[in-house]
């Protein structure tokens, strides 16, 4: 029988974690979205009869539910994954996992003790360029990496002024926790290496500044709140003597938008990569993929041609997501990787407040 699956917070990201569920037989039953007018406006949407505000009416309703998807603000996953999971079912929330790294470590305890599945969207390990990498990691090609810098960095990108995002209590930061996907990635193909120590920075220059806003037309709030930063740059290393750097940004002095990972392994080095034609706009995406290596004496640039993919591996990583249920997929992500990063980023907000570097 299809997994039954129902979405939590309806707004834009909830496309494609549909799309993704139904391609892999998966059936979503209802949305839940505390306001009813984007509940039911997405029911209409995506054709699902079922619509509540809360998740235990969800849960009175449809007791053969098997899985929520969490989609809403960063502020409320830590408190929905712990209502699904106390109520029996297995997960799938968006990033950012929580707002910290204590947060994260309850969602994944109860997820063990639950016995459920609790998987996060790391959409970007789904990417098609992700995806053939990895086949290099196996073979061998690779070796272990010992440094790679992960960036995201936007030149005019803050996503609305006074909105959830520009404030703290409800998005845990800016840039660096919202734009995390390449920190994760960098550490997926660094095999998730315990961290050590990281020194970092964050700047707020141009965090209200209505000429560095980005370009998807996210409406400001009056009188909302901008207490966030606008970029930030640290340095990671790791108990494996492994070394990551990472830059991200909504707003500073960039020749151009780019979302990166780039890394130095023994055996070979290597770039995944995604520019924009117009900066922020997916659908004027050039992804690429490629690898450094040394063969015959020369040094060799390998470009390896993926399937393009508008969505970043949106629609794939919630299709993963469905078949783990249905034990026909591995996970592309498992729990304890996400207090591993979530670390990191606390680490580089104290370190930004204390002007030392932080022992994780
Ligand atoms: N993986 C990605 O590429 C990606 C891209 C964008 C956003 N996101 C993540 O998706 C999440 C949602 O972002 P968005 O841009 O879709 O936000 P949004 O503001 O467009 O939509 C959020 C929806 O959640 C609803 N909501 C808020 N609190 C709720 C609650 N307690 N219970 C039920 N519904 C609630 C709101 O009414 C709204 O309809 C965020 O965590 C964000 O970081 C991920």
């Amino acid at each position: 029988m299809s997994k039954k699956i129902a979405i939590v917070g309806a707004g834009w990201m909830a496309a494609y974690h549909v799309a993704g569920f139904r391609g892999a037989g998966a059936e979503v039953v209802a949305i839940v979205d505390k306001s009813p007018a984007a509940a039911k406006t997405a029911s209409q949407k995506y054709s699902v009869d079922k619509t509540f505000t809360e998740p235990k009416e969800l849960f009175a309703a449809i007791k053969d539910l098997d899985a929520v998807s969490i989609i809403t603000p960063n502020a409320f996953h830590h408190p929905l994954v712990m209502e699904a999971l106390a109520a029996g079912k297995h997960v799938f929330c968006e990033k950012p996992p929580a707002l910290n790294a204590a947060d994260v470590t309850q969602m994944v305890d109860a997820a063990k003790k639950a016995g459920k599945i609790l998987m996060f969207n790391f959409n970007n390990r789904a990417r098609p360029e992700s995806y053939a990498m990895r086949k290099y990691f196996e073979s061998g090609a690779v070796g272990r990496v010992n440094s790679a810098q992960a960036a995201w960095i936007r030149r005019n990108g803050i996503p609305g002024f006074g909105g959830w995002f520009t404030t703290k209590k409800l998005s845990g930061g800016g840039p660096l926790i919202d734009l995390l996907h390449m920190v994760d990635l960098a550490l997926h193909f660094m095999g998730y290496p315990e961290p050590a120590y990281v020194l970092g920075q964050t700047f707020s220059d141009h965090i209200d500044d209505p000429q560095f806003k980005g370009p998807w037309g996210i409406p400001d709030v009056k009188d909302g709140i901008t207490d966030v930063e606008a970029a930030a740059h640290a340095f990671v290393t790791f108990k494996t003597g492994q070394v990551l750097t990472l830059r991200n940004s909504w707003a500073e002095m960039n020749e151009r938008e780019v979302v990166s990972v780039v890394f130095q392994g023994q055996k070979a080095g290597g770039k995944v990569q995604r520019l924009f034609r117009v900066d922020g706009i997916d659908a004027t995406s050039i992804d690429s993929c490629e690898l450094y290596t040394q063969e015959n004496g020369c040094p060799v640039n390998r470009t390896i041609i993926t399937e393009p993919d508008e969505t970043m591996g949106r629609t794939r990583s919630a299709k993963n997501f469905a078949l783990v249920l249905e034990d026909k997929e591995a996970p592309l992500n498992v729990p304890s990787e996400a207090v591993k990063l979530m670390k990191i980023i606390d680490g580089v907000y104290a370190s930004a407040k204390s002007g030392k570097p932080i022992e994780l």
